[in-house]
């Protein structure tokens, strides 16, 4: 499985990638808003500022909804680097985008997916990646992880190369989850990728063993 970090943090992306694991970066205008980046060109330019820290797939998401403006902004984004994905939402002209870039030989992340039906429409239409957003189906009192399971029974069954990008992921046990559900990638914040790390019978066993250390040290 591999692990997207989500955020356009400039700083979280950088300590993810130290870690050795990053396999690339989801953002969305939320994110982006939220690191205070403002104008087209600071949009277009933090992208290229992402590509540059992280070697693999940078989801790039577009801001219009139909077919002939995603397709131009599509263009833009696809044009920064050759890493760059086009994150294209779940209606009716995004299917039809995506078709287009699939057949123009540009990479897609299809976002804002919520049903096993929209994950088919996604990969029928070529996505590279199909984002479920298994948080924001927990916070509506749904089973986001199960949704996971059966977009990965149906492309397994159906032979779809689609990949699944588990999104809107909010803990550590989510991210198990989704591996445990066949996801293809998980896209996670930065505390719920650290928080893979910790368990208390490690801290215990550790600072037994640098205490044992010491005596064999005299
Ligand atoms: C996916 O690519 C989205 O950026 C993201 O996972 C949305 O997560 P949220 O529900 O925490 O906003």
């Amino acid at each position: 499985m591999k692990f997207f970090i989500d955020t356009a943090n400039l700083a979280q992306i950088q300590e993810a990638n130290e870690l050795g694991i990053l396999d690339g970066v989801t953002t969305n205008p939320s994110l982006m808003a939220k690191e205070g980046i403002k104008g087209h060109d600071a949009v277009m330019n933090h992208y290229k500022t992402i590509c540059e820290i992280v070697d693999g797939d940078i989801s790039a998401e577009v801001i219009s909804t139909t077919f002939n403006e995603m397709i131009e902004e599509g263009k833009k984004l696809a044009d920064i680097h050759p890493n760059i994905v086009v994150k294209v939402p779940m209606i009716k002209d995004g299917v039809k985008a995506i078709k287009w870039f699939t057949d123009n030989g540009i990479k897609t992340n299809c976002t804002l997916v919520f049903s096993a039906g929209q994950a088919i429409l996604a990969a029928k239409a070529g996505a590279t990646y199909v984002s479920p957003f298994i948080g924001r189906i927990d916070d509506a009192n749904w089973d986001g992880v199960e949704l996971i399971a059966q977009i990965a029974h149906i492309y397994s069954v159906q032979g779809f190369k689609t990949e699944i990008l588990a999104a809107s992921i909010r803990s550590a046990l989510h991210i198990v989850k989704c591996a445990e559900a066949g996801a293809d990638v998980c896209t996670c914040p930065l505390d719920s990728i650290l928080g893979l790390l910790k368990h208390p019978l490690t801290d215990i066993g550790l600072a037994k063993f640098l205490e044992d250390a010491k005596k064999t040290l005299g």
